[in-house]
């Protein structure tokens, strides 16, 4: 076979691949995006994890890794979103999210929860090197902050 006619037929087979793209694009998975988005509330929720134990006593207060901690929180807020939350990849469309349609319905909301953890996480920066007592009372409105939009955007675990 010359070397035309193979690259001839390996255009067809490429145009062949073109036409079944559309049918690929509808059983996409975001899964990459799923992993970053659900993998950025495990490091908030394993940092909140550390101040808690310090709060409660369960582990001795060392301010550094406090303030290690309460810094991760701050960068991980800071995050932009946009890329995480595809349109389509609400829980209604695709499995292995919990993430509500309403997050797309009502992005402006969603994302003025997101920037309250920003908020928060700068609260809790502020004091988290001045001793164990102030973790506690600085941990409270980051709380809050999960479970407002827990509340209006996260489906219940199925
Ligand atoms: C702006 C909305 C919003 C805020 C604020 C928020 N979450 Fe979430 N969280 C979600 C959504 C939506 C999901 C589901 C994501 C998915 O499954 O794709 C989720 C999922 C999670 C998960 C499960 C991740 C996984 O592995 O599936 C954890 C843990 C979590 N959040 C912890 C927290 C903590 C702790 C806070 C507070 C500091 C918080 N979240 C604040 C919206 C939010």
């Amino acid at each position: 076979m010359s070397i035309t006619r193979s690259f001839a037929l390996a255009l067809v087979g490429a145009a062949a691949f073109a036409t079944m793209t559309p049918s690929l694009a509808v059983a996409q998975s975001y899964e990459n995006q799923l992993k970053a988005r659900q993998g950025q509330f495990r490091l908030i929720a394993l940092n909140i994890g550390v101040l808690g134990g310090m709060a409660r006593g369960n582990v001795p207060y060392d301010a550094e890794m406090a303030q290690a901690a309460a810094d991760n929180l701050v960068a991980v807020a800071s995050l932009h979103q946009g890329a995480m939350w595809p349109e389509g990849s609400d829980s209604m469309s695709i499995d292995g999210t919990r993430a509500m349609p309403s997050i797309w319905e009502d992005n402006a909301d969603f994302l003025s929860k997101w920037g309250d953890v920003a908020t928060a996480a700068a609260g809790i920066a502020a004091v988290a090197s001045d001793g164990q007592a102030a973790l506690g009372p600085a941990l409270g409105p980051l709380g809050a902050t999960c479970k407002a939009c827990h509340e209006a955007h996260r489906a219940p675990e199925s």
